[in-house]
C-alpha cells in the first residue's frame, strides 16, 4: 500500500468534488459550454487510465471495503486512488463515496453486486459507450461463474498480504454464486460455509471478492488499453436455448444475459410431469386415475390440446386444496401424465376417503374423484 486515504483527505477531495461531478456532465450534450458555472476546467470523458497493478489494486480494494467503503466504493476507490498516484487530474477530484449506494447489493437491497457494479462503472469512466459493453460483460460472466473468494484472494491471507481485517494466515470457504445478484452470491455462501451474514468472516469473504473483481477489473482494461482484449464471455447454453423464443426477433420479452436456470429453473416442464406418447390429442382430457381405488399412489393422465398455462390440485371432500401437484407450469400440446402420492402439501399422509382431482387450463376445467383405501 503506497497511502492510505484519510478521512483529511477525503474532506479535500470532496470540496473538489463539485467541480468533478461538473466535469463528466459537462462532457454530455445536455450541458453546453457556456451553462457550466464556475471555474471547472472541462475533462473530456472518457478519462484517461493507465495500466494497473493488480497486486496492489487487490490490497487496496480490501483495505478499503474494510474500512467503511464496503464492497462497491472499496472497488471503485482502488482505482481512483491507483489513478490518482499514476494520472492525478481529473481522477483527484473523483470523490468515490458516491458509489457507496451500491454496497450489500444497492443499500442492502441484494441486487446487482457491488463490487461487480464498481467494475462496471470504472469501465464506463475509461472506455466509450460502445466498446464498454464486451468489457463489462467479461466481468459479469466471470463474477457468476468463478469460485470466489478466489484461491489468490485466499492465497493472499495465508502470504499475510493483507493490510485491513484480522483474517491473514486464513483460507476462506469458497462458492459460485452463479448470478450478479449480491442475494444469490450471499446467501449461497452462507448456506455453503455454514456463517451469518453478519459474521466477520462473511464481511472478510465480500473484502476478498471486492479484490477479486477489482483484480478483474484491472486485468481486462490493461489488455483493452494494451490492444489484446479478446471477449470470452459467452450467454450460457441454458439461457441460449431459452432465449430463442423469449430473446430478440420472437417473443423478444426477455433480456437476460445469465442463466436462467437458478431462478426459473424450466417452468415449461415441470419435474414431476411426465410427457406420454400417442400424437397431438384433439380435445382437453381429464382421465381416470389409475388405479383406482388406491394405496398410497395413483396416476392422474390428461392431454392438452394447445399450450397453456396447467393447474392440477387434489381437494378433499370439504373442497379445500390439499396437494398443489402442477403449479400453473406452461405446457405445450400433448398427452401427459402425473403421480400421486397420497401426501399433502406438507408431505403427510392423508387419511382413506374421497379426493378430488381439479385440473385447470386457462378458462377449462375437468374433475375426477378418487378413491383412497388403506
Ligand atoms: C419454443 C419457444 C419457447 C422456449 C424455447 C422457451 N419458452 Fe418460455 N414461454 C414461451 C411461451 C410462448 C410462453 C407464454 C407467453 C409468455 O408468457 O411469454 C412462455 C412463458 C414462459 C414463462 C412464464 C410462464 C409462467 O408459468 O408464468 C417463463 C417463466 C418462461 N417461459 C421461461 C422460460 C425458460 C426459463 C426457458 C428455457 C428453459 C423458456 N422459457 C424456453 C415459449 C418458449
Ligand atoms: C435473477 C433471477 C432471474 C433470472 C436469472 C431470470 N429471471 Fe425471469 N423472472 C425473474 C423474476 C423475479 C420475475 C418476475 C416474477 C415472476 O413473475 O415470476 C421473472 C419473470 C419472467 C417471465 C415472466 C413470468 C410470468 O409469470 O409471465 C419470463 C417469461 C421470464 N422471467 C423468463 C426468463 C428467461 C427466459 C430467463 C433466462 C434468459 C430468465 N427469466 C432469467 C427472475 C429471473
Amino acid at each position: 500500500m503506497d497511502k492510505e486515504i484519510t478521512r483529511k483527505d477525503f474532506l479535500l477531495k470532496s470540496s473538489k468534488a463539485a467541480v468533478g461531478i461538473t466535469a463528466i456532465a459537462g462532457a454530455s450534450s445536455l450541458l453546453t459550454t457556456a451553462t457550466v458555472k464556475g471555474k471547472a476546467t472541462l475533462t473530456p470523458w472518457p478519462w484517461s487510465y493507465a495500466p494497473v497493478d493488480l497486486e496492489s489494486i487487490r490490497i487496496r480494494a480490501h483495505h478499503l471495503k474494510l474500512s467503511g467503503y464496503e464492497c462497491c466504493s472499496g472497488c471503485f476507490g482502488a482505482f481512483v486512488e491507483a489513478q490518482t498516484q499514476l494520472i492525478g487530474d481529473p481522477w483527484t477530484t473523483m470523490p468515490y463515496e458516491v458509489m457507496l449506494y451500491g454496497r450489500g447489493g444497492g443499500a442492502s437491497w441484494g441486487t446487482l453486486c457491488g463490487a461487480v457494479n464498481a467494475a462496471a462503472a470504472v469501465i464506463s469512466l475509461v472506455v466509450d459507450k460502445a466498446n464498454s459493453g464486451p468489457l463489462i460483460w467479461e466481468v459479469y460472466g466471470w463474477a457468476a461463474s468463478s469460485l470466489m473468494p478466489s484461491d489468490e484472494a485466499n492465497q493472499f491471507a495465508l502470504d499475510n498480504k493483507y493490510t485491513a481485517g484480522t483474517f491473514n494466515g486464513i483460507s476462506l470457504p469458497q462458492s459460485v454464486s452463479g448470478s450478479v445478484l449480491c442475494h444469490a452470491s450471499l446467501t449461497n455462501w452462507c448456506i455453503e460455509a455454514n456463517k451469518k451474514f453478519n459474521s466477520a468472516d462473511r464481511k472478510e469473504r465480500c473484502a476478498r471478492i471486492t479484490g477479486d473483481l477489482a483484480v478483474k477489473t484491472g486485468e481486462v482494461l490493461n489488455a483493452y488499453f494494451a490492444g489484446t482484449f479478446v471477449p470470452e464471455y459467452v450467454t450460457p447454453a441454458y439461457a441460449q436455448q431459452c432465449l430463442t423464443c423469449h430473446g430478440a426477433g420472437v417473443l423478444e420479452n426477455v433480456r437476460v444475459q445469465e442463466s436462467c436456470e437458478p431462478c426459473h429453473g424450466n417452468p415449461h416442464s415441470p419435474q414431476n410431469v411426465i410427457t406420454e406418447g400417442g400424437g397431438i390429442p384433439a380435445k382437453f382430457e381429464l382421465s381416470q386415475n389409475y388405479p383406482n381405488p388406491f394405496n398410497p399412489n395413483t396416476k392422474i393422465q390428461f392431454a392438452i390440446p394447445n399450450e397453456g398455462k396447467v393447474a392440477l390440485g387434489i381437494h378433499d371432500i370439504t373442497g379445500q386444496e390439499i396437494k398443489k401437484l402442477i403449479d400453473h407450469d406452461l405446457l405445450h400440446t400433448g398427452k401427459y401424465s402425473v403421480e400421486w402420492d397420497g401426501t399433502d402439501n406438507f408431505g403427510n399422509k392423508v387419511t382413506s376417503g374421497i379426493y378430488f382431482a381439479r385440473m385447470t387450463v386457462g378458462q377449462m376445467q375437468k374433475t375426477i374423484k378418487m378413491n383412497l383405501l388403506k
